[in-house]
């Protein structure tokens, strides 16, 4: 069997068509923060990467710029891109501190010699918060960030867990009785799983156009980032806190699944 590609070129423009619809209204609804950034993006991304004041960073993919912000006010330097026009504009509109410590660009990561352009040995630090599964092709990322990155710099990555909140996984509860009581339980089920593939998703409730997802399993997202140079150094899989229970308004949301994590965080950190 030849080898997988994780890559879908030939929806490249769609997804950024889709994206620069979505931006404005994205923005206005998690904008100022969500229980998965709150809880579980930002605590586990800020943990792995470590950032040390003066250092200078890569932000792929980075929306509104939200997470970009955070680590300025950390005292990094911040070079952020992302394909939508629309959310560059965003993100620039919402920034009204450290802004002589941040680069906004439009720019793809699909898009390897742009990426280039951006410098040599450059980076400390790359990061993509919840991006990958929303790209297209993360090869000519993956495979450009070593030149990008100082020698042993570091990529930090989070994206919606490929085994529990991706391709085909979905929500369930079951009902029965035990000891005279009702017991509800809430868990997931999948049906395939080990071969990536595109589907159409929500990553917010009520969004007015479902986006692309890439699906891809663990293997082949890390084994993508192995070929390059990197090694897996420090893994997360954080979990909604109990006291989120109950308070979605979906019924089946992983607010209610405590101990089911619906994002993967990642540490991959180039060998010497
Ligand atoms: C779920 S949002 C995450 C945004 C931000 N990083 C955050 O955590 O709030 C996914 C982002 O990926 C961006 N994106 C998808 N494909 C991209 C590409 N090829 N190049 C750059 N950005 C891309 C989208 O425009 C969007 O901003």
């Amino acid at each position: 069997m030849g080898e997988i590609s994780p890559d879908f070129p030939e929806y490249d423009n769609q997804t950024t068509e889709v994206w620069d619809q979505l931006a404005e209204w994205w923005d206005d609804k998690i904008g100022d923060g969500n229980d998965f950034q709150n809880y579980l993006i930002e605590p586990s991304t800020e943990r792995l990467l470590a950032l040390q004041p003066g250092e200078k960073v890569l932000d792929i993919a980075c929306g509104a710029g939200r997470f970009t912000r955070r680590m300025a006010a950390l005292g990094a330097n911040i070079t952020a891109i992302d394909h939508s026009e629309k959310f560059i504009k965003r993100a620039k509109e919402r920034t009204t501190e450290n802004a002589d410590r941040i680069e906004y660009m439009v720019l793809s990561a699909t898009d390897r010699s742009a990426l280039m352009s951006l410098g040599q040995a450059k980076f400390d630090a790359a990061v993509c918060t919840m991006g990958l599964m929303d790209m297209s092709s993360i090869e000519p990322l993956i495979s450009t960030l070593p030149k990008l990155l100082k020698p042993g710099g570091r990529f930090v990555f989070s994206v919606t867990h490929p085994v529990f909140n991706s391709g085909t996984s979905r929500q369930v509860a079951e009902q029965h009785v035990e000891d005279g009581e009702i017991v509800i339980t809430q868990g997931v089920t999948i049906t395939d799983y080990a071969r990536p593939f595109v589907y159409m998703g929500l990553g917010i409730m009520g969004q007015p156009i479902p986006q692309h997802y890439f699906h891809r399993p663990i293997s082949l997202l890390f084994n993508t980032c192995f070929k390059h140079g990197f090694v897996l150094d420090s893994i997360e899989e954080p979990t909604l806190p109990e006291e989120l229970k109950g308070k979605s308004r979906m019924p089946l949301s992983f607010n209610n699944m405590p101990t089911m994590p619906p994002v993967l965080v990642a540490r991959m950190v180039l060998k010497q």
